[in-house]
């Protein structure tokens, strides 16, 4: 058996990892979650409570930044950390950086440590399609030098990022840097535009465009990142520090998402015309050739399943409050 350590475990993608380890078999899993309050607790514990009285996981309520974090852990060795916990999201971060600071990059240098100290050999990091700011030169390759994040968040994800580099450099250890795009699907984030929209549209509610609708997005499945991120556990290609894209390698306009969106529900949307945000960028495009060639990562979802799924999720979650 092996054991990995995954941070932020509870949240959307980190709950969609622990499922795909689970039902895989073979290994042990450590979350540690605080259950920030970003959004509800609530619906943090409901993303593992399949799992409860599974003696392969174990669920710590502790902070990345806490002291005591690898007491709390204590000595079984592990093989691998996965990093998922961050403060996420670009314009909160706006409003409160030194947090977003705090958690995103302090949190991970206390990852970094613990990894040293306790001899793991690979950390994967959960990194953003963000760090490349508004750079025109799509599709966006890992080798892209000279990148200009645009806001606080995606500062934040490229100083974790730097921080993995170094650490693999210094202290021998592998260190793999995904840097996921728009990922959408069951239990996505409630801030996050497709469950926003999904949400209130449903209810008749209007939904904030911001923009004229054109900014474009690289959408990409749960899943899809999640066979990514398994893929990344296991790397063998590349050198000891590698940054992989993990996206779905086409972009698709907000007004094309709201069609999509509409056409699946059966309801036209009331648009709310806002002016656009700062920190939103105009466009994000993947090159996955990087991923394919190391990885193995073909994502196979199209944007009209992966909404479908999400609706069902969606629909299966009012049905049980109802
Ligand atoms: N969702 C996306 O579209 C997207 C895109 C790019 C990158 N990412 C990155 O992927 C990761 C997961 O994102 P998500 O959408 O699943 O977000 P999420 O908020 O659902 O999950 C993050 C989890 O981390 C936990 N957490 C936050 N701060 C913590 C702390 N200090 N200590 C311990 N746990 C803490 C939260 O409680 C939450 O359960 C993040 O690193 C995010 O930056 C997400």
């Amino acid at each position: 058996m092996r054991h990995a350590l995954i941070t932020g475990g509870s949240g959307f993608i980190g709950s969609h990892l622990v499922d795909r380890l689970l039902a895989e078999g073979g290994w042990r899993i450590t979350v540690v979650d605080n259950y920030d309050p970003f959004y509800s607790r609530e619906v943090k514990e409901s993303n593992l409570a399949k799992h409860q009285g599974n003696g392969s996981l174990r669920v710590i309520e502790a902070d990345i930044l806490d002291d005591d974090l690898g007491e709390r852990i204590g000595s079984d060795p592990i093989d691998l950390i996965v990093h998922i916990a961050a403060k996420a999201g670009v314009r909160p971060s706006i409003k409160d950086p030194i947090a977003y600071h705090r958690v995103n990059v302090t949190g991970t240098l206390k990852l970094l440590e613990l990894a040293r100290h306790g001899n793991v050999p690979h950390f994967v990091l959960a990194s953003s399609s963000s760090v490349y700011g508004v750079d025109p030169n799509v599709p966006w390759k890992e080798q892209e030098l000279g990148l200009k994040p645009i806001s606080p968040y995606a500062a934040t994800k490229l100083a974790a990022e730097q921080f993995g580099q170094v650490y693999a450099r210094l202290h021998g250890m592998k260190v793999t840097a995904l840097r996921f795009f728009t990922v959408y699907g069951p239990r996505q984030r409630p801030d996050l535009a497709i469950h926003q929209f999904f949400r209130k549209i449903k209810a008749g509610v209007p939904i904030q465009q911001f923009g004229d609708g054109t900014t474009r997005r690289d959408y990409t499945f749960v899943d899809d990142i999640v066979t990514g991120v398994r893929a990344a556990m296991d790397r063998t290609k590349g050198e000891r520090f590698e940054i992989y894209n993990l996206g779905n390698s086409g972009t698709v306009m907000l007004k094309e998402l709201i069609a999509a969106i509409e056409a699946e529900i059966g309801m036209k949307a009331v648009i709310d015309l806002q002016p656009e945000q700062p920190g939103d960028v105009p466009q994000t495009f993947a090159d996955t050739g990087k991923s394919l060639r190391d990885l193995g990562f073909a994502p196979s979802t199209p944007l009209v399943v992966g909404l479908k799924r999400f609706h069902e999720w969606m629909l299966a979650v009012e049905a049980v409050k109802q």
